[in-house]
């Protein structure tokens, strides 16, 4: 059986769960959907990254007891999130887990073979809301934009990677690999970054008293970037010899404030460590609410969870796959959720759905005969899910939930119900197959959708496996 292994960020669990995090797990979620579709053998991986300074800020400002306690109530906040969004994930990494710990320990062995760490004096700025070292020309005052936060001033001893060392194997990898950095703007961004000249990069931190400790070192925990990446191994077992069946991952889905780390740091330290790249990394867009940038203090980090309260969590993932090509940033307006739910969903696929039921109990007492569709070019669905266009795939779908309805609207129905009852059966036969067709494509973006249609439509079973076979929709529901 084909594998794919596609991944989402761990998140900081420094807070909840907001829409802009959904926006990424839900894509990857689309992805692991369409690919067990396909009959591919799937690894879908989420989880937290624990391990960073502003956990311990958090925790001490949550007044938990611990920072171990506030990890474990913050993992399961986020994990019951992506549950009750219905997230089909099949690994939550914790990045406190003993299997973590080992990947790292077994990781930062190989990179120490390689030659690649060496002690050495860091001074400079880090900013804990990015956990990044940064250069003074990224700061303002002394504050980082992102978070208008003031950086610490740092010196200490700390163990460095050779990132320099890789500039060429990089560079050479991305040009030879067009695929491997999508969208190509992306691409353009971190063949720039690269071009300007890599520095060794400090990747750990002396006196802190929470994270991973350095291997045979435990004045020093290990940098969190360094730690968290190393989680997309920990899913497929690394290190051990079994590993290898499931890596590379297919596609790493990463936002673009994170692309660098996942298209410098990780491919350099999985060179270094003789492990083989990723065959993707794809760094959508943000998005905006309302014209304003998400955050906390402006009070606008929605649950994801509320938003799906009112409509359902599949207009949830239809406004956002369809309303911001996946790549591109955009903005969530909660008018214009409510008019695509009523326009495209209700209108009409609902529409679409109810009318074409409504008329087979009507005319046919729910029986009809079988025939096959009119409508439905694939070909193009599949190249959009393919490169993660995932607009651009629902547009297909449209376009198929457009035909049927100006087909029902041409035939007249409600006119040959008194003239033609042979024609009748024959064009709410093909209604029905393209509906079916519909579900289908459906099922890894709105699976929730997909399902009711299924059932509606006639279907015995509703599984995720390919070729799900529509019976005869005259054969009773079981
Ligand atoms: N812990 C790191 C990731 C480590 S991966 C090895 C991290 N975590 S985070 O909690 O800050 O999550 C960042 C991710 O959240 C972004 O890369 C992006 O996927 C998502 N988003 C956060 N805000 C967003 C928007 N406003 N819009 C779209 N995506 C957003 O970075």
């Amino acid at each position: 059986m084909p594998k794919f292994f596609v991944t989402t960020p761990i998140y900081y669990i420094n807070d909840k769960p907001h829409v802009g995090h959904a926006y990424c797990t839900i894509a990857a979620d689309v992805l692991a959907r369409y690919y067990r579709q396909l009959g591919y053998e799937v690894l879908f991986s989420v989880g937290v990254d624990e391990n960073a300074q502003k956990t311990v800020e958090a925790a001490a400002k949550s007044g938990a007891k611990s920072i171990q306690q506030y990890s474990t109530t913050m993992a399961n906040i986020w994990q019951k999130t992506w549950d009750d969004l219905g997230i089909s994930y099949d690994a939550f990494i914790r990045t406190t887990s003993p299997a973590h710990i080992q990947a790292v320990n077994n990781f930062i062995e190989a990179v120490t073979q390689r030659g690649d760490i060496y002690m050495g004096e860091y001074e400079g700025l880090y900013c804990v809301g990015c956990e990044e070292f940064k250069r003074p020309e990224e700061l303002v005052d002394g504050k980082c934009l992102v978070h208008n936060r003031q950086s610490e001033t740092v010196k200490e001893q700390n163990y460095f990677f050779r990132l320099s060392k890789y500039q060429t194997q990089l560079t050479d990898y991305i040009k030879a690999n067009p695929g491997f950095i999508q969208p190509e703007s992306r691409r353009n961004e971190v063949l720039a970054f690269i071009e300007r000249g890599l520095e060794d990069i400090s990747v750990s931190r002396s006196g802190k008293d929470w994270g991973i400790s350095w291997p045979n070192d435990p004045s020093q925990v290990v940098y969190v970037w360094f730690d968290a990446l190393i989680n997309y191994l920990t899913a497929v077992g690394y290190p051990g010899k079994d590993y290898a069946k499931t890596w590379p991952a297919d596609v790493h889905i990463v936002g673009k404030d994170i692309t660098k780390f996942h298209c410098v740091m990780w491919p350099a330290m999985l060179l270094s460590a003789g492990v083989e790249l990723p065959r993707m990394v794809f760094g959508h867009g943000f998005f905006t609410i309302d014209g304003t940038k998400i955050s906390k203090s402006l009070g606008n980090a929605i649950d994801p969870i509320e938003l799906t309260s009112t409509f359902g969590r599949d207009a949830l993932r239809y406004y956002l796959l369809s309303e911001i090509p996946f790549g591109a940033d955009g903005n969530f307006s909660h008018e214009r959720f409510e008019s695509v739910y009523i326009s495209d969903l209700a209108n009409d696929l609902g529409n679409a759905v109810s009318r074409t039921l409504a008329m087979i109990s009507k005319y046919f007492d729910g029986n009809l005969a079988e025939v096959s569709g009119t409508l439905g070019d694939e070909v193009l669905y599949h190249e959009a899910m393919k490169n993660l266009r995932f607009e651009k795939a629902l547009d297909e779908v449209w376009k198929i939930i457009k035909g049927v309805n100006q087909y029902i609207d041409a035939q007249k129905p409600w006119v040959l119900a008194k003239s033609d009852i042979k024609q009748l059966e024959l064009v709410l036969g093909r209604v029905v197959a393209d509906l079916r067709q519909v579900a289908k494509l459906l099922m890894p973006l709105l699976p929730d959708t997909s399902a009711k249609m299924t059932l509606a439509l006639g279907a015995h079973k509703i599984n995720n496996t390919v070729g799900i076979l529509f019976p005869r929709i005259n054969e009773k529901l079981e």
